[in-house]
């Protein structure tokens, strides 16, 4: 138990990492919370026009989930893999830095998926580039990927993480509650243009 505990804990920290927000300020982009949608993600850094920021926090905010599983599964096993995975989106998500006011975990749940089942992650990121190259809009990209992810672990036979799939699903859904508001409004930003 302790063990796990130590895995759950060192996920939270790796997550709560708010690679978007330090991007921003230490490339001079300015302050995230008071440009475009406020979200401390690659999206949102996108809306600061700086391209490079904007992968590298992509790719940093998706590292932090992948680490966490693939640290915690090389130490501990597949259960603390599982925890740090979710514990690393939970952090994300409610950064205990940002008064647990955090991202939407898009990133860190596709980088969580690829380490937990590679096959499921990328199909999710495929999933993400068919929603989002269609609409032209990152949270159709991100809703369609957390959609096509516990159907894509049955066809892959990842079962043994459903209930954390489904977890995760739950919350990229959750943390877009304003986004799926504006998408049927019909007043959600196009990707690259300001919230
Ligand atoms: O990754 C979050 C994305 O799906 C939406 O971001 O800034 O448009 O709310 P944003």
């Amino acid at each position: 138990t302790a063990l796990l505990i130590f895995w759950g804990v060192l996920g939270y920290l790796l997550g709560s990492i708010p690679f978007g927000m330090v991007l921003a300020r230490v490339m001079g982009l300015g302050n995230l919370r008071t440009i475009g949608s406020g979200n401390i993600g690659a999206t949102n850094v996108l809306r600061t026009g700086n391209k490079t920021a904007a992968a590298l926090t992509l790719l940093l905010d998706g590292a932090k989930g992948a680490v966490a599983v693939l640290l915690a599964r090389a130490m501990a096993g597949e259960d603390a893999a599982q925890l740090a995975g979710l514990m690393a989106m939970l952090g994300h998500c409610y950064p205990v830095w940002l008064r647990f006011n955090g991202g939407k975990g898009v990133a860190t749940f596709l980088g969580i998926l690829l380490a937990l089942a590679w096959p499921v992650g990328l199909g999710c990121c495929a999933a993400w580039l068919i929603g989002a190259l269609t609409s032209r809009i990152s949270s159709v990209g991100a809703l369609a990927a957390a959609s096509a992810s516990t159907f894509l672990m049955v066809v892959f036979g990842a079962g043994q993480a459903l209930l954390l799939g489904a977890v995760l699903t739950l919350l990229v859904f959750w943390r877009h509650r304003g986004n799926i508001k504006r998408i049927k409004a019909g007043t959600e930003p196009r990707i690259g243009k300001a919230a």
